[in-house]
């Protein structure tokens, strides 16, 4: 496992490696270009304002408006495109005609500057038609599977090639610490290292060795940093978080894929301790490049210079907004829908504001970018040299991530898996809409339109009709008629009830209560009183509360939008040909009030009603269970007593007990047990996921760096503490000593 930390001296020791080689070529554009044509470079539009039609129109046809290129490219010289709020969703080919003639007017300017495109591929290619739409990144944390996540991102960076689209805003790396936040969904959960290792593995998946590779990517950390915890829940509401607490939990996730050489970053939407980010000159300048080492661009989110006027109230003027956000260290501004940032950030240079120095900075990095993606080298591919654009191999893959993405967290008596012949009731909100298995980004940003736009894909329903045959598998609309149900129910064998979220994002999927609306319960409570066994299938976005539910629920399978394939996912377990693997990427909580993660203080944990811990949720952080038994035995470190920059050997045997085979993942936590601030009573260090045959029994071992135990302390440096360590796998514990 590659370090997860940085030392200060290592973090000075980066800033020289990653310096970057500056070609000639962009020496040379720079020392040529007017103040305009550099600002130009600065501004990111989004694509609907070189298309004809009205911007935010859903029907605004995929047709490039002349006058409004030319204005975009030839008088502006903007350097950047996105799409969104337009809903194109449409073929590679299309994508491909649409870019085109935006570089062929780049090529029309006097430096021929291509264009920088960029989508948001955050689950497999959003918006271009036919592609693969993967697990979200939550369900891809519950498969706890590295590879999978490396493999789904070479996909990814195929198929938005083969569009001709070279930069992805993605992975999102807050983790998500707020349950109620509307976006925890599009992080890999709660914990830094299954984040910090899920992040890596995209990146390195998008970007490879060469990102001039015709095949390869640039990614786009996002939304550095703090994003994942609004103390309101609501989507990019204030947050507060302690500089030791952001340097802890928000920075390794970026620092190790800023190590593993992420191209771009973009900035947190929100404000930290009464700072937007976006005027953030510490943490966007000091921090970032300072300390992290960061040299390539970073991107503000969509017009969120125009919010420091106007939602932050922390400029005096839009032109004011301008000046805070560059010298705060922003390279790009998403601006997206005007001009205004191009024109005053040209007034700003010409009066002496901000220099022309400050401006290379930037157009530095944006030049880099383009060159670093062969940009100007021009090497992109016709449609037809992508033969596996959405083919058989890919949706494998995305099929095999379903599966290891879906949790089983409960299954009484071992009901499931159930026989093929079984007699099923399939009812409940979700039973029967993609939008529940998607999420949003899904073909559309919210996701609203995967029913038609995704119809060739099965629904739960759908899913398990196939898998169960027709005549086994009722599918009835809840309620649609009580009494027809509720007789349906009476013959079943089983009554699968399907219910969670549909797709939402931002703004949009802000809620006032974590907890499902009251009638939810009292259908599943009349369908119970049937007698007959309720398997309680859960697909969201987000932990919604479900404990009065499950607890007349025989089995559950929860799933964080599993995918395109996630409805044959869940058939497939639930007939047992796939043996459930995934685990919990967060805490799920069985109270709307305790929101506790799992690397909480001790003294979060408190006595409540004078009988229970407050600590108590549904399902822990790391949980999920199997059709087969695993057992931990054997556990030995190489020694006890450790040096700060030794490494703990530690090994175990883990033996699938049961009759099927299975993939098992093996955490390994630990505690440290005094410190001089509040110790969490553990944190992940380390997990591997294995496949364990029936029957068979393997050592694993893992090498855990002592540094990876320090934690931020009382003079906000990391620091590890000499004492005792206890180092916990399953049920099994040993404890370790670091000397002074
Ligand atoms: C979101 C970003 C996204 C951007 C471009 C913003 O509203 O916060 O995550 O990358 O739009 O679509």
């Amino acid at each position: 496992m590659k370090r997860l930390i940085s030392f200060i001296g290592a973090a000075l020791l980066l800033v020289s490696s990653h310096a970057q080689k500056v070609s000639d070529r962009i020496e040379s554009l720079l020392s040529s270009m007017s103040i305009e044509e550099k600002v130009g470079q600065m501004t990111q539009l989004t694509i609907d304002l070189v298309l004809k039609g009205q911007v935010y129109n859903p029907d605004n046809p995929a047709t490039i408006d002349e006058e409004k290129l030319e204005k975009a490219i030839l008088t502006y010289g903007v350097g950047s495109l996105l799409n969104t709020p337009s809903g194109l969703y449409i073929t590679p080919e299309e994508w491909q005609g649409l870019i085109d003639a935006i570089q062929d007017k780049a090529a029309e300017t006097r430096h021929q500057i291509p264009v920088l495109f960029g989508l948001d591929h955050v689950h497999g290619v959003s918006y271009i038609r036919n592609g693969t739409l993967f697990p979200q990144p939550l369900a891809m944390a519950s498969t706890w599977n590295t590879s999978l996540v490396e493999e789904m991102s070479v996909v990814t960076a195929y198929e938005s090639r083969a569009a001709g689209v070279p930069w992805s805003f993605s992975p999102a790396m807050d983790i998500g610490r707020n349950p109620v936040w509307p976006r925890l969904w599009e992080s890999f959960g709660e914990d830094v290292l299954l984040n910090t290792e899920m992040g890596k593995a995209m990146v390195v998946g998008f970007q490879g060795d060469d990102m001039s590779d015709p095949y390869r990517i640039g990614a786009c950390l996002k939304h550095f940093t703090g994003y994942g915890m609004p103390l309101s829940g609501k989507d990019r509401t204030p947050a507060w978080i302690p500089d030791r607490f952001l340097r802890e939990y928000f920075l390794p996730q970026y620092q190790a894929s800023i190590d593993a050489g992420a191209l771009t970053i973009m900035v947190n939407s929100g404000e930290i301790n009464g700072i937007p980010t976006h005027a953030d000159k510490r943490l966007l300048t000091d921090i970032l490049r300072g300390e992290m080492g960061f040299e390539g661009l970073v991107v503000s989110d969509w017009q969120d210079i125009h919010y420091l006027y106007d939602r932050h109230h922390v400029a005096t003027s839009l032109k004011d907004a301008v000046r805070l956000a560059i010298e705060a260290g922003l390279d790009m501004s998403m601006t997206p829908t005007t001009y205004d940032f191009a024109d005053l950030l040209v007034e700003l240079v010409k009066e002496g504001t901000i220099t022309e120095e400050r401006i290379d900075l930037s157009v530095r990095r944006i030049l880099h970018v383009k060159e670093k993606l062969g940009l100007f080298e021009s090497t992109h591919k016709p449609f037809r040299d992508f033969p596996q654009f959405g083919d058989a191999q890919n949706k494998g893959l995305n099929l095999q991530a379903a599966k290891e993405s879906i949790i089983l967290t409960k299954n009484e008596d071992n009901i499931l898996p159930i026989s093929a012949s079984s007699r099923l009731l399939v009812t409940g909100p979700t039973a029967n809409t993609m939008r529940t298995l998607l999420g949003g980004w899904s073909t559309t940003w919210q996701g609203d339109q995967v029913d038609t736009h995704l119809s060739q894909y099965n629904t739960i329903a759908e899913a398990i009709v196939d898998k169960f045959g027709k005549a086994n598998v009722t599918v009835m609309e809840e309620m649609e008629n009580a009494p027809m149900l509720m007789s349906s129910a009476r013959e079943t064998d089983y009554i699968i009830y399907c219910l969670g979220e549909t797709s939402y994002t931002e703004d949009q999927g802000n809620i006032n209560d974590l907890g499902l609306p009251a009638t939810e319960l009292q259908n599943i409570q009349q369908l119970a009183n049937t007698g007959k066994p309720i398997i309680l299938i859960v697909t969201e976005g987000r932990p919604r509360i479900i404990t009065e539910i499950e607890a007349i629920s025989t089995a559950v399978l929860v799933g964080f939008y599993p995918g395109t394939y996630g409805g044959d996912a869940i058939a497939s377990i639930l007939i047992g040909e796939t043996n459930p693997s995934g685990r919990m990427p967060i805490t799920y909580p069985r109270y709307v009030n305790s929101l506790t993660p799992y690397d909480h203080k001790g003294t979060e944990d408190r006595v409540v009603d004078r009988s229970g811990n407050s600590f108590d949720p549904l399902y822990p952080f790391g949980y999920g269970l199997s059709y087969t038994t695993y057992a931990y035995n054997d556990m030995s470190t190489d020694k006890t007593t450790y040096e700060k920059d030794d490494n703990i050997h530690l090994k175990l045997t883990v033996s699938n007990e049961g009759e099927m085979a299975g993939m098992e993942t093996v955490s390994v936590f630990v505690r440290d047990v005094k410190a001089s601030i509040t110790p969490p009573v553990r944190r992940l260090r380390a997990f591997r996921k294995i496949n364990l045959a029936p029957g068979t029994t393997e050592e694993i071992s893992f090498d855990i760096p002592v540094r990876d135990l320090a934690f931020v302390g009382l003079d906000n440096e990391w620091v590890v503490e000499a004492g005792q360590f206890i180092i916990m796998v399953g049920d099994l514990f040993t404890v370790i000593e670091v000397a002074d």
